[in-house]
């Protein structure tokens, strides 16, 4: 369905870890990921959070995500060059960064990077920068890596694609 006005449940248990998933459902998460839905999803307090856990189990996967040490501060920096417009692939026209607006939001709405570390899990952030539209076919957010995981950034890590996203994440992982 294209013009899906909620986000299809497919995925969900692969894509969000599962205490920020059990708190959304049980309608304990005080913001609101997609600001410009109109719907609001009612609290489920009770299922939550058997329901969170069968939706990761249908995926094969645990509860909880390994532990990750604190972010490493050269892979941040170079995370935090890599979204921006001077040197990087310039994600922040469509997601705010914070307190910091996304700079041409009309592209296509997009969720704020500091509400993605808490909730994605790791695995489901690579396979979703890496190829968003194999995901949700109908998605406007660009695919940046060619078929062998490359990008048009040969600077850093001589432009292979994971390692860029990997920064990235590490630097969203620090953004409040
Ligand atoms: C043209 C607009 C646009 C650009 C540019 C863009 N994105 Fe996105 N992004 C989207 C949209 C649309 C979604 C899906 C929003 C939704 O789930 O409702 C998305 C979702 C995401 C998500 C999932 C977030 C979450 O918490 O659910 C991540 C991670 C992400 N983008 C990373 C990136 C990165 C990294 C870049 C730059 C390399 C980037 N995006 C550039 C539009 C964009």
């Amino acid at each position: 369905m294209p013009d899906a006005p909620v986000p299809a449940l497919t995925w969900l248990g692969e894509k969000l870890r599962h205490d920020w998933m059990s708190k959304f459902i049980s309608g304990q998460v005080e913001y609101k990921p997609r600001t410009w839905l109109i719907g609001r999803m009612p609290g489920f307090a009770h299922v939550a959070d058997g329901v969170a856990l069968g939706l990761s189990h249908q995926h094969g996967l645990p509860q909880k995500e390994a532990d990750e040490p604190a972010a490493d501060a050269e892979l941040v920096a170079a995370g935090q060059k890599l979204i921006g417009a001077d040197g990087g692939f310039n994600c922040i026209t469509c997601h705010a960064v914070g307190e910091q607006a996304a700079t041409a939001v009309f592209e296509a709405p997009a969720i704020n990077f500091a509400q993605t570390a808490e909730r994605l899990r790791k695995g489901y952030f690579h396979r979703w920068v890496l190829a968003p539209t194999r995901i949700d076919p109908d998605t406007k957010m660009p695919k940046y890596a060619d078929p062998e995981g490359v990008t048009q950034l040969s600077d850093p890590y001589e432009g292979k694609g994971p390692a860029q996203f990997e920064a990235i994440r590490q630097y969203i992982r620090t953004v409040k």
